[in-house]
């Protein structure tokens, strides 16, 4: 790493430190690192954890938690003269409404979600034991690399981090390039509402996923692995730092592990703003080409996978390829659902890719009322009537659905909600969280938003232009939020006309 890039990506970092953005911090960290004051308050400005570093409570306005009452919770602190400020997502749909305290330590009263129970049958098997004895680790050393990048490519696994892209031709693509330096890097980011897989992750199997980025950067050829953590998920960072520390030598000797906490930016979360981030500057995503693989971290080829994506590959390892790629239905392999709203237990359950929601469903529990639509994917899949409730739950069937599989972060919605309101809140999501480079992303999401407010409003020709305002914003945007932060708005349209005046 160069030396200004050394300097620079400590910004972030001792924005934190200092506790966030408050009169003479920009300053003295520019002292502190040479780079200017301007550019530092200009990258504090971009993520709310540092430049609204007193907000008090955080409650979340994600949908499960609006459907579950987050509005009543604000109510109460408001009458109750207690700070607090309202934020896109918490990750928490589980324990929706969701809040976290000053420490971002979660201070809701619902339990926490449930799990598939103890299966050690399950590729993850989040209720398992988890355990320092990396076993699939040392595997590799007996196999070698070749024999492991072979399996990953047996096993058909795609990316569980929202594009599903096979995990096995960016390993190989990373481990080609003969740069000396490479990075591993850990997307644990998770700030899509409907989401909390990795959570469960990383709070329940953190071996399993520090095991995987361990076999990821041999595969690689790399040495530092830096996982990227959101801020909100305290407990998770705290698991993973127990779990460094019981792993010892066996990491330690020689893979350099950076825990990094994000700073409330759920654009992060896209691979190229996350590298931004990490570098200390705004997170905003990069024009592609060139991929990660070829340029990513600190201009070095890197290859980022998600958390759920690398806790699967130990049992790839230890029970092969062919064997993973069989726990699917309709592909390859098992697959964390994280489901909430209208259901009975709202959680986290392990099924073969390919389920339909009705038998996801029956894990948790059953329906509860009468079920009208789920989004399948978190706010960027849209929503779906339940005439697609046999639908399989993968990347290809959800894709030819008009949806997509995403994060797969369910969210069941009942007889009880307007679909208005719910497209609403998906449009507000996006308007919020649009890092605004792209004029068609940031200008866009605002008008959708405006007409469909107008709409609910009364004015019954507000929605008029909304299918050009999309095809634009699909056409005319860099990155993934802006081509679908119409898909709330638009899929609600299509699926439900008579709510929109059709
Ligand atoms: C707006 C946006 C947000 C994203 N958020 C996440 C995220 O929180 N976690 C994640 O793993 N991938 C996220 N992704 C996908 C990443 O860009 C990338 O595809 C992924 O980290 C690659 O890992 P995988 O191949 O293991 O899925 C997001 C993509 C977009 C466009
Ligand atoms: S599409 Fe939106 S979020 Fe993505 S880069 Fe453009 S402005 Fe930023």
């Amino acid at each position: 790493m160069e030396k200004t890039g050394a300097q620079r990506s400590r910004v972030l970092e001792l924005l934190e430190h200092h506790g966030g953005l408050k009169p003479g911090v920009a300053e003295q960290i520019s002292r502190e690192t040479g780079v200017p004051a301007a550019d530092v308050y200009g990258v504090a400005t971009f993520y709310t954890l540092v430049s609204r570093p007193d907000a008090g409570v955080r409650v979340c306005q994600g949908l499960t938690c609006k459907m579950k009452g987050s509005d009543d919770l604000v109510a109460d602190l408001e009458a109750r003269g207690v700070k607090h400020e309202q934020v896109s997502c918490l990750g928490q749909c589980d324990r929706a409404p969701a809040a976290v305290d000053e420490k971002l330590l979660p201070i809701s009263i619902a339990p926490p979600g449930e799990l598939t129970p103890n299966d050690p049958e399950l590729p993850m098997n989040l209720a398992g034991r988890d355990s320092a004895d990396y076993a699939a680790l040392a595997k590799l050393e007996e196999v070698g690399v070749d024999a492991v990048l072979a399996a990953i490519n047996a096993s058909g696994l795609q990316g569980r981090g929202g594009a599903g892209f096979p995990a096995g031709f960016k390993w190989g693509a990373v481990r080609r390039e003969t740069s000396p330096t490479k990075y591993v890097v850990v997307n644990a980011d998770e700030s899509e509402p409907g989401t909390f897989k990795d959570r469960m992750v990383m709070e329940r199997r953190p071996h399993l996923m520090l095991e995987g980025m361990a076999i990821a950067a041999k595969v690689a050829g790399a040495d530092v692995a830096y996982i990227y953590v959101r801020g909100e998920y305290q407990e998770a960072k705290q698991s993973m730092e127990r779990a460094l520390e019981e792993a010892g030598e066996t990491l330690s000797s020689w893979l350099d592990v950076r825990i990094v906490e994000g700073h409330g930016a759920y654009i992060c979360g896209e691979e190229t703003a996350l590298l931004e981030a990490l570098e200390g500057k705004r997170g905003m995503p990069r024009l592609k080409p060139p991929y990660p693989t070829q340029v990513g971290l600190f201009g070095q080829p890197t290859l980022m996978n998600n958390v759920e994506t690398l806790a699967c590959v130990p049992s790839i390892v230890l029970r092969g390829g062919e064997w993973f790629k069989a726990q699917g239905k309709t592909e390859a392999g098992s697959k964390l659902f994280s489901i909430s709203g209208h259901i009975q237990n709202p959680g986290v359950y392990e099924l073969p890719l390919g389920v339909t929601l009705d038998e996801l469903v029956e894990a948790a529990g059953g329906y509860v009322g009468t079920p009208i639509a789920f989004s399948p994917g978190g706010a960027s899949a849209g929503f779906l009537p339940m005439s697609f409730r046999d639908t399989p739950l993968d990347f290809k069937s959800l894709q030819a659905a008009g949806s997509m599989m995403g994060s797969s972060g369910l969210v069941v919605l009942n007889d009880t909600i307007p679909m208005t309101k719910a497209a609403l809140w998906g449009l507000i999501f996006f308007e919020d969280e649009s890092c605004g480079q792209c004029t068609p992303c940031r200008v866009g999401c605002k008008v959708q938003r405006q007409a469909l407010e107008r709409f609910i409003d009364g004015d019954a020709d507000a929605l008029s232009h909304t299918e050009d305002v999309a095809w634009e914003m699909e056409e005319g945007s860099i990155c993934g939020l802006g081509q679908v932060a119409s898909w709330p708005l638009t899929t609600a349209m299509k699926h439900f006309p008579k709510e929109f005046g059709g």
